[in-house]
């Protein structure tokens, strides 16, 4: 049996041991996954204590995404970029290695999942904090027509253009000054927390655009609900996301990738 965990203060409400459990009952894989709650000052050590005693891997969380990438000896190129690590495990040569799946976990969800292609799509991302950083390489990876930033701040949306520009140009915008018509459109800023959404307009929907919500929630998101009200075809939340994220993780760590449907299902129906 091999021990994993997620880490990060709160911890409690995390659903990633019932992800990882499903996950490993389906691939009979020999795994023990547990939430722990780890205080920023006690983080370093507990990896250090964890992967000493054998642990085979962690996802890491609020808040210490930003400490992984710190302390993590070989980076993956998107988790480099991004800023942020939600994975670590040891390689063969016992170098302690870190990964970043959400963004990976996003375009799965929206191109496997819910079947939208993201090639050759004006997209506009809402928010520029670490939900977006983790996202935009796997985003620019699938090759949009257009990727626009739009954040209440221009100026961390013009840190995130400077940074992740490499091989499409990104516009960035304020609220007030967002101008065009977008057919996917992604929310990453914490609004939903408050049940508030983010100030865009049903004029910048394309005839056929889907909404995404980075978060999720037993009821409907209130950007959910925004999309749905305001005619996007598709209003969609993040709770493929997460589980897609976690698979991702669990294929660093095992070699297997299993199979998200069912998992997704589950959840949904919980
Ligand atoms: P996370 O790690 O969850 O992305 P974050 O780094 O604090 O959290 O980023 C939160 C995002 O939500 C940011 O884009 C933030 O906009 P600012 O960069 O201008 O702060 C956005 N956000 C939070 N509250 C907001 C509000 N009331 N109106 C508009 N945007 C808001």
């Amino acid at each position: 049996m091999t021990r994993y965990a997620v880490i990060g203060t709160p911890i409690s409400h995390s659903k990633s041991p019932l992800i990882h459990r499903l996950f490993a009952e389906q691939t009979n894989q020999d795994v023990q996954y547990e939430a722990i709650e780890v205080q920023a000052d006690d983080f370093d050590s507990f990896v250090t204590d964890f992967f000493a005693a054998n642990g085979g891997g962690l996802n890491v969380t609020v808040p210490h995404k930003e400490r992984a990438h710190k302390i993590a000896q070989l980076l993956a190129p998107n988790a480099k970029l991004a800023g942020a690590v939600n994975t670590l495990y040891l390689n063969k040569e016992n170098v302690l290695c870190g990964d970043n799946t959400d963004g990976r976990g996003l375009v799965r969800d929206i191109q496997n999942n819910h079947e939208i292609q993201i090639a050759g799509k004006r997209v506009l991302v809402i928010g520029a904090g670490g939900a977006v950083r983790g996202a935009l390489v796997a985003l620019i990876d699938a090759k949009p027509a257009t990727l626009t930033i739009v954040n209440r701040t221009l100026e961390k949306a013009e840190q995130l253009r400077l940074i992740f520009e490499i091989q499409l140009a990104i516009e960035t915008s304020s609220f007030e000054q967002l101008d065009g018509e977008f057919d996917l459109v992604i929310n990453g800023t914490s609004l939903g927390l408050s049940g508030e959404t983010p100030p865009i307009l049903a004029s910048h929907l394309s005839p056929n655009a889907c909404c995404y919500d980075m978060m999720y929630g037993n009821e409907d998101t209130a950007f959910v609900a925004w999309a749905k009200n305001n005619g996007a075809v598709k209003a969609l939340d993040g709770l493929g996301m997460l589980v897609e994220q976690a698979a991702e993780s669990f294929l660093l760590w095992r070699g297997v990738r299993p199979e998200t449907e069912p998992v997704i299902s589950k959840l949904r129906n919980q």
